[in-house]
């Protein structure tokens, strides 16, 4: 049934060309039956094509998991991630909500958390239209990281890809119907920062203030970047410093190809800004691995270039999907490797202070909830799995921050 639905789920165009072919058949002119064969044929081979697309894509794969055989030496049982990171002055970080089920082990485990979804608009401005807020689960979150002693990482303010989520869609209208969209957007930006960063002001010390601006080589094109162009970053960035001058502003971005056109185009656009002068201190990184494993290598390079424009860097969302594993050997082991050498990259450059994880267990991972990826299984992109084994990929980040504990 469920192959079912993803073969017209996801292959919407595949389904498209048969059914224009289809029409085509049913309405040419009888009399050109050369033609009326043809169709009908062609139509009938995308059709069983797009089946056999479809079982070879979204079959559900599964691979064994050696790592269950592997007994995890004593000291690794015995010393929590947090430990080793706290010793070295190192964010380790995990995306959370509130009432989290597993809040004691993200207490135990992480020295930093960010909110999953509870910090952005979407959640905090419940009526656009009367500007009210709710914060209530937003501080709950607050309280339980304060409590725990962990450093919450604010995201994210300015985001403009999916009305409702990450900006208030009742704004589409505001700006469309404004006489100076310009002036317009400048004020919803000033007044949404100054009430959210001014609720949380000295309780959060790092914001993403500006979110995945890139659309491709170019800005994307949202409610803001079109009503102000490539100076809306400059502005969220100027309020929010203006608001907390002690906060650390960073500008978050998932870049998949660190030294393709995306990469550089993004590169450049921080050049831009640190040209300006805009307040901005820091880049997130987030490093979803969703349609491919990053290039370690290439990140090192990338880091080392944002960290000669005089900006910090975080790896602010990471998580890699085991089926890019899948032509491995082991793929569990592959997916624990390259985790380990993310953490590692960032932590051999000073520039790097942190690595954020963005989901516990491969049992409740966001990827299974979020078309087309939730098609693709297995994601199983976090460190748990849905027995809350520790996989290779914890094993990974513990080894890399072991190696880098100075006594
Ligand atoms: C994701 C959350 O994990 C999901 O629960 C939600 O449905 C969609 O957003 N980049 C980001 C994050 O900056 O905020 C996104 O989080 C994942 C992609």
């Amino acid at each position: 049934m469920k192959i079912i639905w993803q073969l017209f789920g996801a292959h919407i165009t595949l389904s498209l060309i048969i059914l224009i072919l289809f029409l085509a058949w049913l309405f040419w002119p009888r009399k050109y039956k050369f033609i009326r064969k043809g169709l009908i044929r062609s139509c009938g081979l995308v059709l069983l094509g797009s089946i056999l697309l479809a079982f070879y894509t979204y079959w559900p794969r599964e691979y064994h998991k050696r790592y269950l055989d592997d007994q995890l030496s004593a000291e690794l049982k015995a010393t929590l991630l947090k430990q080793l990171a706290d010793s070295i002055d190192f964010h380790i970080g995990m995306a959370t909500s509130p009432g989290s089920p597993y809040q004691d082990l993200i207490a135990q485990e992480f020295n930093s958390v960010v909110g999953e979804n509870h910090f952005k608009p979407g959640k905090l401005l419940v009526d656009a239209a009367n500007w009210e807020f709710n914060f209530t689960a937003a501080d709950k979150l607050m309280d339980y990281a304060q409590a725990n002693g962990q450093r919450m990482r604010g995201h994210t303010l300015v985001w403009g890809k999916f009305p409702g989520m990450t900006f208030p869609s009742q704004w589409i209208e505001v700006i469309n119907s404004a006489e100076d969209p310009k002036e317009t957007m400048q004020g919803l930006i000033k007044r949404y920062i100054e009430t959210v960063m001014g609720h949380f002001k000295g309780r959060v010390s790092t914001w993403d203030v500006v979110n995945e601006p890139m659309g491709g080589e170019s800005l994307y094109p949202s409610i803001f970047s079109n009503s102000m162009g490539e100076e809306y970053i400059d502005y969220a960035f100027k309020i929010a410093n203006q608001v907390d001058p002690e906060c650390s502003l960073f500008l978050n971005e998932q870049i998949g190809d660190y030294q393709g056109p995306q990469g550089k185009a993004f590169l450049d656009l921080l050049k831009r800004l640190v040209d300006r002068g805009v307040p901005i201190h820091g880049v997130g990184l987030q490093s979803h691995q969703i349609n491919r494993i990053h290039d370690t290598d290439a990140l090192r390079q990338y880091i080392r270039a944002i960290g000669q424009m005089g900006l910090k860097v975080e790896i602010t969302e990471l998580d890699a999907r085991l089926l890019l594993f899948g032509g491995e050997d082991d793929p569990y082991q592959a997916q624990g490797d390259q985790f380990r050498k993310v953490v590692q990259v960032c932590l051999d450059d000073p520039v790097c202070t942190g690595v954020t994880l963005w989901g516990v267990t491969d049992g409740a991972n966001w990827m299974d909830g979020v078309p087309p990826f939730k098609w693709k299984s297995p994601n199983a992109p976090n460190i748990w799995d849905e027995d809350m084994n520790k996989k290779p990929a914890y094993v990974g980040i513990w080894e890399a921050l072991k190696g880098a504990q100075t006594d």
